[in-house]
Parts: C-alpha cells; structure tokens; sequence
C-alpha cells in the first residue's frame, strides 16, 4: 500500500515525525508531499523543507520526498497512491480535516484518508506554535528534531 502524507512541513516539527514514523508501520511506501503554494507565506523554502525532511528520514528506506503544486487527489493519483495520511492532534484540528478529507473524497473517491492520532507528547505541537516560540528566542528542543533546532532560530533572526 502506497500513501501520501501531504502537509507544509514549515518547519518539520516532532508531531510531524512522530506520524511519518508511525504510518511506515503499515504503508510499503510512504511519500511525504510538502505542498509549494506561492501564495501562502512560509518561512522556508519549499527546496528547504524538503532538504529538512530527505535529512530526517534518510534512515527509513520506505519513505520518499516530494513536492506538490494542485490538488493533493491529482497528485496522489499521478502517484498512485490511494491512501491520504493526516494527523489529528487536539478536537480543534477535527472540523478543518474532516471537511478537507470530504472534500478528497468527492474530488476522488478511490481515494481514502487515513487519521492517524498524535502522540500524547506531541498534542499541541504545531509549526506555527514553533516559529512564535523560536520569535521570542524560547526553547523549541522538545518541539523539533535536533537538526532543525538551529536552522529555525537562524532564519526566524533573519527574518526579523
Ligand atoms: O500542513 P497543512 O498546511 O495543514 O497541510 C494542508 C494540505 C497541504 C494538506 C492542504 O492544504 C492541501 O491538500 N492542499 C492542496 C490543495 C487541495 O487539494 N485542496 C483540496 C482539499 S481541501
């Protein structure tokens, strides 16, 4: 079974591992899709994230990197892949992911997503929660694997 698991990855944080390392249980391929959307802001390049997610799943031979620009549907078609992989972390994340998993469901219907529940640990780690952490120079050790710790504070500085 081939699934993608999409998302901004703006910057990789631990939740996002703790799901790519709990999918490859059960997916034979895993594609980590980090979307390039001109329009939303980010504060690393698309080339970046990816570059983050290839050094951080270098040890899981099942899992590959790519971008993606579109509809996730036409890219886990082009893929091949009939499997969505999103993770769900507090009631709050619910509505957002059930009307996109909806939605991905009309647009495709041999397309299926799979939920996967955070860890307990992870529950309110999110990127946005990382890059206002890192703003204020606060510590972002438990929030982001250790190769990401200091790029995201040397960009956040230069930035502001
Ligand atoms: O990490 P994120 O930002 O919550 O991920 C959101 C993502 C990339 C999964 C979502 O924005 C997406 O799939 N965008 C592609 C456009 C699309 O297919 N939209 C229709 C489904 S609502």
């Amino acid at each position: 079974m081939k699934a993608i698991y999409p998302g901004s990855f703006d910057p990789t944080t631990n939740g996002h591992l703790d799901i790519i390392k709990r999918a490859v249980k059960f997916c034979d391929e895993l594609v980590v899709a980090v979307l390039d959307n001109n329009r939303k802001e980010s504060l690393f390049t698309v080339e970046e994230r990816m570059e983050h997610l290839i050094v951080l799943t270098k040890d899981m031979p099942k899992v590959s990197i790519a971008s993606f620009s579109g509809l996730l549907v036409d890219f886990a078609k082009k893929e091949n892949a009939n499997i969505i992989i999103r993770g769900l972390r507090a009631l709050t994340d619910f509505e957002y992911e059930f009307q996109m998993a909806l939605t991905n469901r009309k647009l495709n219907e041999q397309i299926e997503t799979v939920f996967i529940p955070t860890s307990l640990d992870q529950l309110y780690v999110s990127s946005s929660v990382v890059k206002e952490i890192s703003q204020f120079s606060g510590d972002i050790s438990k929030l982001v694997p250790s190769q990401l710790e200091e790029v995201i504070h040397r960009k956040i500085k230069r930035r502001s």
